[in-house]
């Protein structure tokens, strides 16, 4: 809604039809003029995926502009003409959405050569310096470089030990945190969770990256300052705006128009990033230079560190700048989620919490907080977890996937460019593959043989970290975080709906989060002494 609204407060619908009907016209001439062959043997041979009739040069954009929120329109659209696979065109590109696993797996594992590269989109170019990051990077050298670095020297198994107590010292603030926070009588003892979850996630990042928790003062109480809270909520708007059907995507030539405003908002959000990130950035790197650092303290050392074959920086300022910040999207978002949407399902089913909790006091006990080396034994809360992943995912489509060349997937004509997006809403709620699919049952996690219940999903019936080329390389740090965050809430405090305020489930219309950030009652379920060192 926030999209739409901002597009309406940009321009009114009429001009933005006028501007669209303009440039359509434009390239119909030139079309007529200059034809050119897209009808390759394979087209010949098989047809697009089934799809709305699209406007001669500018596709389905009317209809998607005119619906509320296009993840919603795009998915009412597959289910009004029961497909899994579609073609919608939007401007010039074949934006091909699916919500069935075997076709999933096509997709990224069968032919995952084909897929492996990404859109150029107006908020991903700016985020990414033009392309000079991972996530958001084309197939290509610069991606291979990157992708190569952030494996196997920002989250390789050695580093991921290195940085183990940064990552505890952020455990424990989230725990006292929330304990103080439940001390807080003006506020009832309520907690916000979502607060508490999405300031642990920064807090770790921050503290891997740049070896602090707070860029100015810092509170005493482990509570986000302004600074942070500005930070994240920065964060948060740049990936809202990532991938989300902005027209300029379908037709560059909108770009400079900026119709929809999320050009604008993306940059905003960008240039507060930007100044808590960069200076901090630009003094380390003259550290560095004038040789007074020496000592490789977080991973932004480490970044400046490296070096190529002639023994010269591997990272331009540039190329560091833009991937600590794809770093902090790739971290905050999925781990804070997934706890808030398990912690409020389990509040409304509470034999969940309770076998949750005994779970925890069986491998923990309740004489110390939870470690990282539990997260093996913490067979429940994974599956807990996991139900959260595929009933509520961050996101409505995972980051697109750009086919390299023409193509045919399950008998349909996939052509060069087209962008694939995996429904992460519509796998996990696919009826044909879930039973019960609505219902949080995070049994349906659980093997018959008790064995080790993981995060990854390689069959693709929901999405975490995907797999194939493009998979995510933060599966071990990505599990961490979620594991801690949830078995720590739940292993600490006991939590319950405010008086007269039931817990509400309701997601939001626009977005995948709780309509409302989830409160909530806490009170601490350990003996006090286990936390006092927390207290000083
Ligand atoms: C629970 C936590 C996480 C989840 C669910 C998750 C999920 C994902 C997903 C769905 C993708 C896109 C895969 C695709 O295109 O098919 C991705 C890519 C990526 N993730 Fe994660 N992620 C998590 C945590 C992290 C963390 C902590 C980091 C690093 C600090 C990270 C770094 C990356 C990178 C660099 C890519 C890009 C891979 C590429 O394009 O080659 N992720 N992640």
């Amino acid at each position: 809604m926030e999209s739409s609204r901002a597009f309406f407060s940009f321009i009114s619908p009429f001009w933005s039809y006028f501007i669209i009907f303009i440039i359509a016209l434009f390239r119909l001439i030139k079309t007529l003029k200059y034809p050119h062959s897209s009808s390759t043997t394979l087209f010949r041979k098989h047809r697009l995926p089934p799809g709305p009739k699209p406007w001669p040069i500018i596709g389905s954009l009317p209809e998607m502009l005119s619906s509320k929120f296009a993840p919603k329109w795009i998915h009412q659209l597959m289910k009004n003409m029961n497909t899994e696979i579609a073609c919608i065109k939007l401007g010039n590109v074949h934006v091909i959405p699916v919500t069935n696993p075997a076709l999933a797996c096509e997709f990224l594992k069968k032919q995952d050569d084909i897929f492996a590269s990404r859109p150029t989109s107006m908020s991903s170019g700016l985020i990414s310096r033009g392309y000079k990051t991972t996530i958001l990077s084309l197939y290509g050298e610069q991606w291979k470089k990157m992708k190569k670095i952030v494996i196997k020297d920002l989250l390789s198994p050695a580093k991921h030990r290195w940085l183990h107590n940064k990552r505890m010292e952020e455990a424990d603030n989230l725990v006292r945190y929330v304990y103080m926070s439940s001390q807080n009588n003006n506020e009832g003892g309520l907690v916000n969770v979502r607060i508490a979850a999405q300031h642990y996630s920064g807090n770790v990042i921050r503290k891997m990256i740049f070896n602090k928790r707070y860029f100015g003062e810092g509170r005493e109480d482990g509570a986000p300052g302004i600074e942070e809270i500005e930070h994240v909520s920065a964060v948060f708007t740049i990936l809202k705006y990532l991938f989300a059907f902005s027209v300029s995507d379908y037709m560059p030539c909108l770009r400079a128009l900026d119709v929809d405003g999320h050009k604008r908002m993306s940059k905003n959000a960008l240039s507060i990033v930007n100044k808590y990130h960069d200076p901090i950035i630009e003094q380390r790197i003259k550290q560095w230079n004038e040789g007074t650092k020496a000592e490789t303290e977080d991973l932004l050392d480490v970044m400046i560190s490296l070096k190529d074959a002639n023994n010269k920086p591997l990272l331009t300022m540039h190329e560091i700048k833009s991937q600590i910040t794809e770093l902090m999207l790739a971290t905050v978002d999925n781990p804070s989620n997934a706890a808030e949407w398990a912690l409020a399902e389990m509040m409304k089913q509470p034999e969940l919490l309770k076998k949750a909790t005994e779970e925890l006091d069986k491998v923990v006990g309740k004489n110390r907080l939870v470690e990282e080396s539990d997260i093996p034994k913490l067979n429940y809360i994974k599956a807990c977890l996991r139900e959260a992943f595929r009933l509520h995912p961050i996101a409505p489509f995972n980051v697109p996937h750009v086919a390299m060349h023409d193509t045919v997937v399950s008998n349909y004509f996939i052509p060069k460019g087209s962008h694939v997006i995996l429904s992460r809403e519509e796998l996990g709620r696919n009826p044909k593959v879930w039973e019960e699919p609505l219902k949080f049952k995070p049994e349906r996690h659980l093997m018959d043989d008790g064995s080790d219940v993981f995060l990854t999903e390689p069959d693709l019936r929901f999405i975490t970290f995907t797999a194939g080329k493009r998979g995510c390389p933060g599966v071990v740090l990505g599990t961490t975080l979620s594991v801690m965050l949830l078995a720590r809430l739940i292993h600490g405090f006991t939590w319950s709906a405010p008086p007269n305020k039931p817990i509400e489930l309701l997601q939001s219309e626009t977005d995948p989060f709780i309509a409302h950030p989830l409160e909530a009652v806490a009170k601490l379920r350990l003996p006090k002494e286990v936390i006092y060192s927390l207290l000083d």
